[in-house]
């Protein structure tokens, strides 16, 4: 039974660590409970590409968060790199434009492997408030909801796998477009849990029943005083019902 078969949304545990050491311990503690994990800014910066070729190794999924916002060529390259690298979802913010969003999905689809890398178009940081979000772009912005759609219509325009959006948004986002986007929702606590710097947590059976079909799990896994029981708890909540009733697991552009 692998967990892609077997549960609603995927569960992606991030390695938000400063080294490889520290990442190994963690991927060495979940053992066979977690099957795909982040790579964000901090591991990436410290350890480079050598740090996914070792998840890859280990069988492990990854998802590359570098967020990549810069023009058209440049993004093209960097999601070439990835898909190359054996990265099965790597993002962009939706805010580089549609000629950046379409650059980054050539890009991806450039691999010259099956497997495929999805492109995720980052919509509203989960960090993001209305008022932090109309400060950052000049202009008021009321319904942090109205401009998570917005982006959604640009990624889908662009033809990418996904959306990053909070799970207070991602029932919308399937609303309006169904199977077609995937939503990934990061800022996911297990109840009971600490909010940290994140304005929009919502906790894994949430972000199920809004209709995730990625949910990376963070500090409420990593940081928890014991993270196997933690990831446990999440995956049992992940099993939930939720991502048939909005389009199914295989949906959208690739399947991953
Ligand atoms: O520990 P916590 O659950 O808050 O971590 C959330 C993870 O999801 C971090 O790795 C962060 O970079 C990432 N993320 C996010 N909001 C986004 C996109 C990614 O919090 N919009």
């Amino acid at each position: 039974m692998t967990v892609t078969e077997s549960v609603a949304a995927r569960g992606i545990v991030a390695l938000d660590v400063p080294d490889r050491a520290a990442a190994a311990r963690l991927v060495d503690r979940l053992g066979d409970a977690c099957d795909f994990y982040k790579v964000g800014l901090e591991l990436y910066t410290a350890e480079g590409p050598d740090v996914v070729r070792w998840l890859r190794g280990l069988g492990k999924d990854v998802f590359l968060d570098l967020k990549f916002h810069d023009i058209p060529n440049t993004v093209r390259g960097a999601c070439r790199s990835a898909a190359r690298l054996g990265v099965r979802l790597a993002t962009v913010h939706a805010y580089g434009g549609p000629a950046m969003l379409a650059a980054a999905v050539d890009g991806a689809g450039d691999q010259g492997d099956a497997d495929g890398c999805g492109i995720l178009a980052v919509s509203v940081l989960t960090s993001h408030s209305a008022d932090d979000l109309s400060a950052a772009v000049g202009r008021p912005i009321a319904d942090v909801t109205t401009e998570v759609l917005r982006l959604a219509g640009l990624a889908r325009a662009a033809g990418t796998h996904g959306l990053v959006c909070s799970g207070h948004e991602a029932a919308a986002v399937r609303a309006v477009h169904g199977g077609a986007l995937a939503p990934l929702v990061p800022g996911v606590r297990l109840s009971g849990d600490a909010a940290h710097d994140q304005a929009r947590v919502v906790t894994p059976e949430g972000a199920v029943a809004a209709g995730a079909r990625y949910v990376v799990l963070g500090r409420t896994v990593t940081a928890a005083p014991d993270p196997v029981a933690a990831m446990a708890a999440a995956r049992a909540a992940l099993a939930l019902r939720g991502a048939a009733e909005h389009g199914g697991l295989h949906d959208g552009p690739k399947p991953i």
